[in-house]
């Protein structure tokens, strides 16, 4: 048995979570690969909503198995908090949700940290979202991390070596910070921790993939803000590519199966950097507004843009991505035209590939299309699709070369038609 991916091809934001959350009947078991709270990942049905930050986006599904792999970074004190509020809201999970020994765990330091180096930067901030993700990830790289698996021996003497070694960093730097509250959390987080199937997760998702059980990879944040291939440095701190699955589940390359690639209908991002189809004017407004463009963990305001077609065509190669899955269409039914960016004009010569670099002057070049002008909403069915809407659908396929196998019409679990089954 193979596994499948799911990942953002934007910034983030696409709606993972939802569309996790609607696969997850077909698997086993669901597995999140990276990131940590950075992430905010929504679902909503029945009339509530929930916003997951470090718990898989399987966890509302039956009794499926949820795993946080290896590649993520975990922090003790926001992972318990969400665990409870969701225990109380009726959706028990201690024996179901699987933790990796080898996952990394965020300090109180790391948060303080993280403030400190994007106080540094002064106006090239990266716009974090202030959980401890740089910090925490460089740490691992610098073989000087703590991991899930510490608690179980003589934590106490790790914890104070490492929070030593950040003390010196953070007087280095002059920056002024209390944690003694928060690490009276931390603290409780870390006996709470205690209380879950902590495991080799590569050895029980491979296990697993013998005995034919079928494992569907949730990503994180987006694959433009991944270490490597985002718009560095206005990227997070991980691989949020689909080798980033390999890597953070001990999955082999020759395990990969789907890689299914999310991308919304047109395109946001939040925090700093380049962003070559953002808009400024009252489209962008409109965009904003229509589609709640809100940050689900920070609730800052996200940038809206077009869709960048050359920067999807990008992450679909870097992705190898199989099936698109194409979100809040909805939020376009009542434009009366909707552009695509086709390829970019840099120093005055036109190209379809991604550059080295989207900062600086950055011209997108548009294709115009006619926009639906109806409510979507509604619909349950690809019959019900307006033709300009299908030949939206048609023109992405086209572009992208991908077919789009799932088309969101709506934040609710019930708002979403599959074109195709395969
Ligand atoms: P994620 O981080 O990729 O899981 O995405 P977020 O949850 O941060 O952001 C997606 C937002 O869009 C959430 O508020 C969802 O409830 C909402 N959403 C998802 N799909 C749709 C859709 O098809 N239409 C509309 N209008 N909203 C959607
Ligand atoms: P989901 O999984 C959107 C952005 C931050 C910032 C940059 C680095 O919900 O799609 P970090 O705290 O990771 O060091 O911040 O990455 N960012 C996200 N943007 N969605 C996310 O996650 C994000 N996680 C991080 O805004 O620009
Ligand atoms: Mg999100």
């Amino acid at each position: 048995m193979k596994v499948d991916v799911l990942l953002g091809l934007q910034w983030g934001d696409e709606g993972k979570g939802k569309v996790v959350d609607v696969l997850t009947p077909r698997y086993d078991v669901v597995a999140r690969f990276q990131g940590g709270p950075n992430a905010g990942h929504t679902l909503e049905f029945e009339g509530q909503k929930y916003v997951l930050r470090s718990i898989p986006s399987g966890i509302f599904q039956g009794d499926k198995v949820n795993i946080i792999g290896n590649g993520v970074v975990l922090d003790p004190a926001l992972f318990k908090a969400e665990a409870e509020a969701l225990e109380a809201s009726g959706h028990p999970l201690k024996e179901r949700l699987h933790i990796s020994k080898k996952a990394h765990l965020i300090m109180p330091t790391h948060r303080v940290l993280d403030a400190a180096y994007e106080a540094a930067k002064g106006d090239a901030k990266v716009g974090t979202t202030g959980k401890g993700i740089g910090p925490t990830y460089t740490d691992k790289i610098s073989r000087n991390g703590i991991r899930v698996g510490d608690i179980l021996g003589d934590f106490d003497a790790i914890y104070a070596k490492a929070k030593a070694r950040h003390e010196e960093i953070l007087k280095s730097m002059n920056f002024e910070y209390d944690i003694t509250e928060i690490e009276k959390e931390w603290m409780a987080g870390i006996e709470y921790l205690r209380q879950f199937p902590l495991v080799d997760s590569e050895h029980e998702i491979n296990d697993l993939l013998k005995a034919e059980k079928s494992v569907l990879c949730e990503g994180a944040q987006g694959t433009m803000l991944d270490i490597d291939f985002g718009s560095y440095p206005f990227v997070t701190s991980s691989n949020t590519v689909c080798a980033g699955a390999c890597s953070g589940l001990g999955v082999a390359p020759n395990k990969i199966g789907n890689v299914y690639g999310i991308m919304k209908a047109y395109c946001t991002r939040v925090g700093s950097g380049p962003f070559p189809t953002e808009l400024f004017d009252e489209t962008g407004d409109k965009l904003c507004t229509l589609g709640h463009e809100f940050g689900s963990v920070t609730g800052r305001k996200r940038r809206c843009g077009w869709i960048d077609l050359v920067a999807l065509k990008y992450s679909i190669m870097i992705n190898g991505v199989t099936h698109l899955i194409m979100m809040k269409s909805d939020v376009l039914d009542t434009f009366e035209t909707i552009k695509a960016c086709v390829a970019y004009r840099i120093n005055g010569v036109e190209t379809e590939n991604f550059p080295y670099s989207i900062e600086g002057e950055v011209e997108p070049i548009y294709a115009e299309l006619p926009g639906w002008q109806c409510d979507m909403t509604k619909m349950t069915s690809e019959n019900e699709f307006p033709e300009e809407f299908n030949n939206y659908i048609s023109f992405l396929e086209e572009e992208l070369e991908v077919p789009i196998k799932i088309v969101s019409v709506g934040p609710d679990r019930d708002q979403t038609i599959e074109r195709y089954n395969d």
